[in-house]
């Protein structure tokens, strides 16, 4: 197991290892000692797996409470779900000491997160990531939100969990499209931080560490995060690709996944920076390999005119300006402040 410190305004553990969800009960005990109820949200892709394990371990801890399972898919991430979940607390009397469960992937991290920011003013949650992509980026970090019509992620709050508790055996039960979809965020963290760990996931390609490597990218995650904990510097880096990302994810109705879609973004953003002569010719062929090699997409039949509009209302964009991150080398990235239609053009020519 292996063991990562986040020092945020209100620092917590992440946790990672095989075997570790019958420790849940334990664990919120001892960080929320006066919880005695709780409510465990999951979805129809994880809760049939792991939310009656999940559960146990709480009820054999004392705690009592009840699950909420979502359909499964980012098409549940809306505020009308963000509503139901705190409607059904309410039912189930959870109070201000009591704590939520969030058991699976991104969708479910962010909408729990949201619930447990929002209800009552502020409750405590546990992240139990069920995805690469949700142990990898999205169960750390505080950033908890659901969708709006007009964009991902625009209604949401800054709101940091308790504990991650990753049981790196919930993975098993992904399929080959979601595993393939987190390693796009795995691929990115290397493409940001380190050349090296970027060429060796290259050799090994899916046959990688799991722990190791989730270990390696949450501690660049813990990094950046307790840095700038409320986004408004160095963690734009790990937009890296995500500007075109989102724009493409609800322009195809979340037909394409986040990870095919951060791949297509990433594969874009290093073809434009070669062409801008921001970085050397071969960052783009290596992105491009190691992202094929993976089974991940880095072309999209989607008009660029439909994405341009999607990135007019992206939620990064400040003013007239929109921070891309651009690649200098594999391993090293910089954040450019463009105008939107300076974005346009360099996104374009790598499109
Ligand atoms: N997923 C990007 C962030 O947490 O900032």
């Amino acid at each position: 197991m292996k063991t990562i410190y986040v020092p945020v305004s209100d620092p917590y553990e992440v946790r990672i290892g095989p075997g570790l969800l019958p420790t849940l009960g334990r664990t919120v005990r001892s960080l929320c000692p006066k919880a005695s109820r709780y409510v465990l949200v999951t979805d129809t892709g994880a809760g049939p797996h792991w939310a009656g394990k999940a559960a146990d371990s709480l009820i054999s801890a004392g705690l009592a409470g009840d699950t909420y399972t979502l359909p499964e898919g980012e098409a549940s991430k809306t505020a009308a779900n963000l509503v139901e979940v705190l409607n059904f607390a309410a039912s189930r009397h959870l109070t201000r000491s009591d704590v939520f469960i969030a058991l699976g992937g991104g969708m479910v991290g962010d909408l729990t997160g949201l619930a447990a920011a929002t209800y009552m003013r502020g409750v405590d949650y546990i992240q139990i990531p069920t995805t690469l992509l949700a142990a990898v980026d999205s169960s750390v970090g505080g950033k908890t939100a659901v969708d709006l019509p007009a964009g991902k992620n625009l209604m949401g709050a800054f709101w940091q969990p308790k504990h991650v508790l990753c049981d790196t055996d919930t993975l098993s039960t992904l399929t080959d499209e979601e595993f393939t979809s987190g390693c796009a965020e795995v691929i990115k963290t290397m493409v940001l931080f380190n050349a090296d760990l970027f060429d060796r996931l290259y050799r090994e390609g899916k046959a990688f560490d799991l722990e190791a490597v989730i270990a390696r990218c949450v501690d660049y995650k813990q990094d950046v995060v307790s840095e700038d904990e409320h986004d408004t510097g160095r963690r734009a880096f790990l937009n890296l690709g995500h500007t075109m990302g989102h724009a493409l994810e609800a322009e195809s109705g979340f037909a394409l996944s986040h990870g095919q879609a951060v791949a297509i973004g990433m594969a874009t953003v290093c073809r434009a920076a070669a062409k801008a002569g921001l970085c050397p010719d071969d960052v783009p062929r290596r992105v491009e390999a190691i992202l094929e090699k993976f089974g991940l997409p880095t072309r999209t039949d989607i008009p660029f005119s439909a994405i341009v509009e999607r990135i007019r209302s992206d939620k990064k964009r400040s003013g007239d300006t929109i921070n891309i991150i651009v690649p200098v080398r594999i391993g090293a990235c910089v954040i450019r402040p463009m105008g939107i239609d300076e974005a346009r053009e360099f996104i374009k020519a790598g499109f």
